[in-house]
């Protein structure tokens, strides 16, 4: 293979923590491995909601950490939400400064929204639903006038290369849909940033390319993985035969819009007293039972909003316009998708993972903030927090040196992954490692993740998708008990107990994929 070696500090990845934490290295030399244009493609930047942070005199960062903990069903490491937490306010001036344009009110102060499980309006905001977009927006800007940041737009990190137990290289393509022969990047440091893993299922709020790559590419080098099966399904993104599926964000439902059904009837307020305010698992799982009843459930904004919904929540309103959905008029379908995988490359407090030279930060990362059930908007704010000790541990460890732009010319010949498999392994795991799960469902899903890898292997990006498939899947198989957002409706209540956190290398769970498959045929 063709290799690349640079003093420049790889970052895989454009989303959030990727961007703040270029910006954090500067002006350490960095170079950016962005599958699309920056701001395309990032999950960070379909964020609606907003950051949490405790903003408000009345709040406390205490307050915030005890939200996230109780949150997590008890899996959340109450250190970590105290490191999180703790400082959040400091990176909501920070974001300010470098040019975010939250929403202020009259006095100056931010307009904090309510959103489930948070017991104060803690979550900064723009434009209502605009938050990802414009934060995003604010940092591309400024990573793109800063000279130590090299962007490599248009590739994509398919493989770790790996020297025992550290981290050597990072094996890149062209990301267009030809792909291209991999070329071998070696650099300073690797920090992995490039997202979860919604995608790998048939209904997800994520984009397109987020499929577990990046978790994926690190199971498969050897990394452990954190608490793999916990992945968090967003109760209300629209049932309207987009995929990916667009968001009605939470902070609707901290305006007061409600959740009823085709008979007109609010059914969350049977399931939990905070009714449509109900830890996000609770109401993922009420509008999971309606749709399976056949009861089709909708979110009911008019009476709060009205028309007001067109200018305060721009992005819903462009998607239910496109979907022919008047939401002053008509009340708007929805269904729970794959939107946010809490599990993932098991971190410490410095972000780094268990190969030398690796740090992770964001949706990729399993820190132990998010447990079996994340508190809304603490995604972005984790993101932030960790790319910046991610940044200062990197420039504590490397050399500090100049180092020229890099050139490479891919040559055509590399391997994608061939559709039809992909949409199998998509629907597989909403039908069976989805909102409900039970061991015959998740012992079917384990059979075809192996027979889909035997078959299409020659693709690396594939390959990183069966591992995260096969992690989830596996790691769901063994936790027979049900916790936050992962619920077994053969194991229905949760253990006994301290909650446990899991930790799995992939060898492990192709061990139990193997046998699994071998019992089934
Ligand atoms: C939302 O706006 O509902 C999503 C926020 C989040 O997932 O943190």
């Amino acid at each position: 293979m063709k290799t690349i070696s640079t003093d420049r500090i790889v970052i895989i990845g454009a989303g959030l923590g990727a961007l703040y934490a270029a910006l954090k290295l500067a002006p350490r030399p960095v170079v950016m491995i962005s599958p699309e244009t920056l701001g395309e493609g990032a999950s960070s930047a379909w964020a609606q909601g907003g950051v949490a942070a405790a903003m408000d005199a009345s709040d406390s960062p205490d307050n915030h950490a005890r939200d996230t903990v109780n949150a997590g069903a008890g899996t959340v490491d109450p250190l970590v939400a105290d490191l999180v937490t703790r400082e959040a306010r400091d990176y909501i001036l920070d974001l300010t400064t470098l040019g975010t344009p939250f929403d202020r009110t009259e006095d100056g102060g931010y307009v904090l929204s309510r959103e489930a499980a948070h017991s104060f309006a803690r979550v900064v905001r723009v434009k209502g639903d605009q938050a990802g977009a414009e934060i995003m927006a604010a940092l591309i800007d400024q990573v793109r006038k800063t000279p130590s940041i090299q962007v490599l737009e248009g590739t994509m990190a398919v493989d770790l290369e790996t020297d025992g137990d550290r981290v050597t290289g990072v094996a890149i393509q062209d990301a267009s849909s030809a792909r291209s022969k991999p070329v071998m990047l070696r650099g300073a440091a690797v920090l992995l940033a490039g997202g979860g893993s919604g995608g790998l299922f048939a209904v997800t709020t994520n984009p397109p390319r987020i499929r577990g790559q990046v978790i994926g590419m690190a199971a498969r080098s050897g990394a452990l993985i954190s608490d793999a099966e916990f992945v968090q399904f967003h109760p209300t993104a629209m049932d309207v035969g987009e995929d990916p599926a667009p968001l009605a964000t939470e902070a609707l439902r901290g305006e007061g819009a409600v959740l009823i059904n085709k008979d007109g009837e609010r059914f969350m307020q049977a399931l939990h007293p905070d009714a449509e305010l109900a830890p996000r698992d609770v109401v993922a799982r009420g509008i999971f039972a309606q749709n399976q009843m056949g009861n089709r459930p909708m979110l009911d904004t008019r009476a709060v909003l009205g028309e007001a919904i067109k200018d305060q929540f721009p992005a819903v309103a462009e998607a239910c316009a496109r979907n022919g959905i008047d939401p002053a008029i008509d009340p708007i379908p929805v269904a729970a998708a794959a939107h946010y995988h809490m599990g993932g490359i098991a971190t410490d407090m410095q972000g780094r993972a268990t190969l030398d030279g690796l740090w992770v930060c964001g949706e990729a990362s399993s820190t132990g903030l998010h447990g079996a059930n994340r508190l809304a908007s603490n995604g972005l704010l984790e993101a932030l927090v960790y790319a910046r000790i991610c940044a200062e541990d990197i420039a504590e460890a490397v050399a500090d040196t100049m180092a020229d732009p890099i050139s490479i010319i891919f040559e055509m010949g590399g391997e994608a992954p061939a559709p039809t498999a992909v949409t199998t392994l998509r629907e597989t795991m909403t039908s069976h490692v989805g909102v409900v799960r039970n061991a015959t469902g998740l012992r079917k899903a384990l059979c075809v993740i192996d027979r889909l890898e035997k078959a299409h292997g020659n693709s690396p990006s594939f390959l990183n998708m069966c591992a995260t498939a096969t992690l989830i899947a596996a790691g769901a198989l063994a936790r027979e008990e049900s916790r936050g957002a992962h619920e077994r409706d053969d194991f229905p209540e949760p253990k006994p107990g301290p909650g446990q956190r899991s930790q799995v290398y992939l060898s492990q769970a192709l061990a139990l994929r193997a046998q699994v498959s071998k019992d089934m045929t």
